[in-house]
C-alpha cells in the first residue's frame, strides 16, 4: 500500500491569539461546540494514551462523559490494561480529533478516580444492559470465546445489577492544552496552554 500522494490541503479556519480565549477550557466548550454542529457523531471519541511506569505506551480510544471546572471525565474498568497503567502513572494525554473542522486538541494531565458516588450514578444511569455489559466484562483479559461472554449474560438472568468495584470514572486534571488548526500548505496554527505558577501560559507553537 502506498499513500504518499493521498493529501489534503487544510482551508477552513484558523486559530488566532486575538480570538482564542484565555482559558483553555473556554476555548475547548467553543470548539466543542463547533463540532456538535457537524455531521461527527462521536465527537466525544477521544484518544487516550498512558503509559507504564518504565514508558511503554499505549492508547485506545474512550468517550468523554464531562467536562467540568475540574477536568475531563471518562469512564472504563480499573483493571484493564490503562487501569492498570494509570495505577502505576497517573500521567496520561487525551488526543480529540475532527476531521470536518479540520482541528485537533490534545491535552495532558493527570488521571483521579472519580469519588465511588459519582461512578454510581452515572453507572445506574446507563442502559441496563450496559450495566450487565460491565458486569461481565474482565475488560482487557483474555476470554475463551465469545460464547464465554454470552453465557455470563445468561447466567445474570432475572438478577439486579450491581457497579462492581473495578467499573467507574477517571478525571484528567490538565496541565497542557494545545489547539491545532490545519492551514494551508502546512502553515497549521498551533497555540498552547501551560499552567504555569496557577496561571495559564500562552503560546504559539511552530507546525
Ligand atoms: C468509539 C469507541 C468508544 C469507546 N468508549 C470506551 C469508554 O468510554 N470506556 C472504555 O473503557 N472503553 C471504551 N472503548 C473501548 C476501548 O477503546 C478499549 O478497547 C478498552 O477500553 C480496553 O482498553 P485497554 O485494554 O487499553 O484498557 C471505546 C472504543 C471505541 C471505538
Amino acid at each position: 500500500m502506498d499513500l504518499h500522494h493521498h493529501r489534503t490541503n487544510y482551508n477552513k479556519s484558523e486559530l488566532s491569539e486575538d480570538i482564542i480565549q484565555q482559558a483553555p477550557f473556554d476555548q475547548f466548550m467553543i470548539w466543542f461546540k463547533d463540532v456538535q454542529d457537524t455531521s461527527i457523531r462521536e465527537a466525544n471519541a477521544m484518544t487516550l494514551a498512558t503509559a507504564t511506569a518504565d514508558g511503554k505506551p499505549s492508547a485506545r480510544i474512550v468517550l468523554l462523559k464531562e467536562v467540568n471546572e475540574r477536568g475531563f471525565v471518562f469512564y472504563t474498568n480499573y483493571a484493564s490494561r490503562k487501569g492498570k497503567e494509570i495505577e502505576e502513572n497517573p500521567q496520561a494525554q487525551i488526543l480529540f480529533f475532527w476531521d470536518d473542522l479540520e482541528r485537533q486538541i490534545r491535552i495532558e494531565g493527570r488521571l483521579e478516580k472519580l469519588p465511588t458516588e459519582v461512578s454510581d450514578t452515572y453507572f445506574y444511569s446507563r442502559p441496563i444492559e450496559s450495566q450487565f455489559g460491565a458486569i461481565i466484562s474482565q475488560q482487557s483479559s483474555v476470554i475463551p470465546s465469545r460464547e464465554y461472554l454470552e453465557e455470563k449474560r445468561k447466567a445474570l438472568k432475572n438478577t439486579t445489577p450491581k457497579r462492581p468495584e473495578s467499573w467507574g470514572g477517571y478525571v484528567l486534571v490538565p496541565e497542557y492544552f494545545e489547539f491545532w488548526q490545519g492551514r494551508p500548505s502546512r502553515l497549521h496554527d498551533r497555540i498552547s496552554y501551560r499552567l504555569v505558577d496557577d496561571a495559564w501560559k500562552i503560546e504559539r507553537l511552530s507546525p
